[in-house]
Parts: structure tokens; C-alpha cells; sequence
């Protein structure tokens, strides 16, 4: 059942249910006897946990496009060599918040940088070590900036890119969408429904992509 390993990483706008989600697969992947290596972007390693400090705290126009995406490419970089690609190398499993997707289309799309840098820049980031799997968790730009906003709210989260205006997150949303179109890797999964929907749409999509046959948490146990 389970060719491994695989590296999956879930994408999606701010607010889409991405940490919500990868909590769940990890769990569902533990259930069906797989232990896999969590990670998220920014902020993999102890590097990137300060990259990722300076990146997303303070003012949203701190940085250009490009400063951004070469510390993001930089915090990608260092997660890729210190925990990705050895743990693949030793045949374990990877599933990550964010993938370099996340800097195509944010930077990309959103901030307007040539998509030919970007990839350049990914190239040289990653090595080329790509997820089998990124799927987006595609929701409407305001109902992710209104799950966004109750934690910002309650002091549980950074602002930052939530700061940017909905145009830029409309763009950002657009850019997925284009990209779920020219690469096979990408699937795009409605995330505007209830956790164990979502939950089922990932899994159903994973099992389609890799060719496998995982089994959802039951739904008592993604509602603990
Ligand atoms: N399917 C859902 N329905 C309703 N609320 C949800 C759903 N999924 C997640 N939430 C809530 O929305 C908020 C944002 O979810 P989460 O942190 O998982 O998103 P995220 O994509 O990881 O956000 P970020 O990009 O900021 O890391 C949380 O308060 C979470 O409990
Ligand atoms: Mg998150």
C-alpha cells in the first residue's frame, strides 16, 4: 500500500486550514502505520525559525519582493538539507506546511516577480528535491482573512501578510489556480467545508495522486 517515501506538502492561502490539516494527515498517517517527518515553512530548522522571525513580524513593506524570496529561498534551503532530504534518504515520509509554492505565488503572483526568477531561485533552493504531492487548500480570500483574523485577534498569530489588502490575496489565490494548471503535482481541494470534509478531500486526494489506499481519521477522532 505504501510506496514510500513520499513528500507531500499542503499550500494554500493564509487562513485555508493548512496547519489544521497536515495535524490531521499526520495523525491518519500514524493510523495507517506510517511515521512521517512534520515540517513547516518558514521556520524548519533553528535557522529558519529566525529567518522566519524576521520575515513575518513588522511592517508588511519591510522587505521587497525580492529580499523576501531570498530569505524565504534561504529558510527553504536550510530545511531542505538539514531535515528533507535526509529524512527521504532514509526512506521516511515528509509532509510540510508551505512548500516553495508558497513563494511563487505570494512573490510571484502577488508581489509581481518574474515567475522564471522564482523558479531559478527554486532550483537552487531545493535541488530539486520536489514534493510528489502539493495540494492547495483552496477557500475564498475572505474566509481565510476572517479565520485569520480571530487569531490574530486572540495574539495567537503574526500579521503580517494578512496586512497586504485583499487585492494581493485575491492575486495570491489566482496564482494557485494557475499554477494547479500547468502542474501535474498540484491538485487543488475546496477547503471551504468543515474540518473532516477537508480532512476526506485530502486524503481522497493523496490516494488519487500517489496511487495508494490511506484510510481518513473516523470522524470521531478528528472532532477530539
Ligand atoms: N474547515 C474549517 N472550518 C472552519 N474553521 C477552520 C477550518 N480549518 C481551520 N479552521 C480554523 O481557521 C483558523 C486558521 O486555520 P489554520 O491555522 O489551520 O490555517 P493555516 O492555513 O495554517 O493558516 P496560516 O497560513 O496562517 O498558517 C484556525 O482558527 C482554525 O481552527
Ligand atoms: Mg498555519
Amino acid at each position: 500500500m505504501t510506496e514510500a517515501p513520499y513528500y507531500i506538502a499542503l499550500d494554500g492561502l493564509d487562513g485555508s486550514g493548512k496547519s489544521s490539516q497536515l495535524n490531521l494527515l499526520v495523525r491518519a498517517l500514524l493510523a495507517n502505520g506510517i511515521d512521517c517527518h512534520h515540517i513547516r515553512e518558514p521556520g524548519g530548522t533553528d535557522v529558519g525559525a529566525k529567518l522566519r522571525e524576521i520575515v513575518l513580524t513588522g511592517e508588511h513593506d519591510k522587505l521587497d519582493g525580492i529580499g523576501e524570496a531570498l530569505l524565504f529561498s534561504a529558510d527553504r534551503r536550510q530545511t531542505m538539507l538539514k531535515v528533507t532530504k535526509p529524512a527521504l534518504d532514509a526512506g521516511q515520509w515528509v509532509v510540510s506546511d508551505r512548500s516553495f509554492l508558497t513563494t511563487t505565488v505570494f512573490q510571484g503572483y502577488g508581489r509581481g516577480l518574474s515567475l522564471e526568477l522564482l523558479e531559478t531561485l527554486h532550483r537552487i533552493a531545493i535541488e530539486d528535491v520536489r514534493p510528489h504531492v502539493q495540494i492547495i487548500l483552496d477557500i475564498p480570500v475572505e474566509i481565510g482573512l476572517s479565520r485569520k483574523g480571530v487569531q490574530i485577534e486572540a495574539g495567537l498569530d503574526e500579521a503580517r501578510f494578512e496586512n497586504m489588502g485583499v487585492s494581493f490575496h485575491q492575486r495570491v489565490r489566482e496564482g494557485y489556480h494557475a499554477e494547479a494548471a500547468k502542474d501535474d503535482h498540484i491538485v487543488l481541494v475546496d477547503a471551504d467545508a468543515d474540518l473532516v470534509t477537508v480532512h476526506n478531500r485530502v486524503v481522497e486526494a493523496l490516494n488519487g495522486k500517489l496511487g495508494i489506499s490511506l484510510t481518513p481519521l473516523p470522524r470521531e477522532k478528528v472532532l477530539i
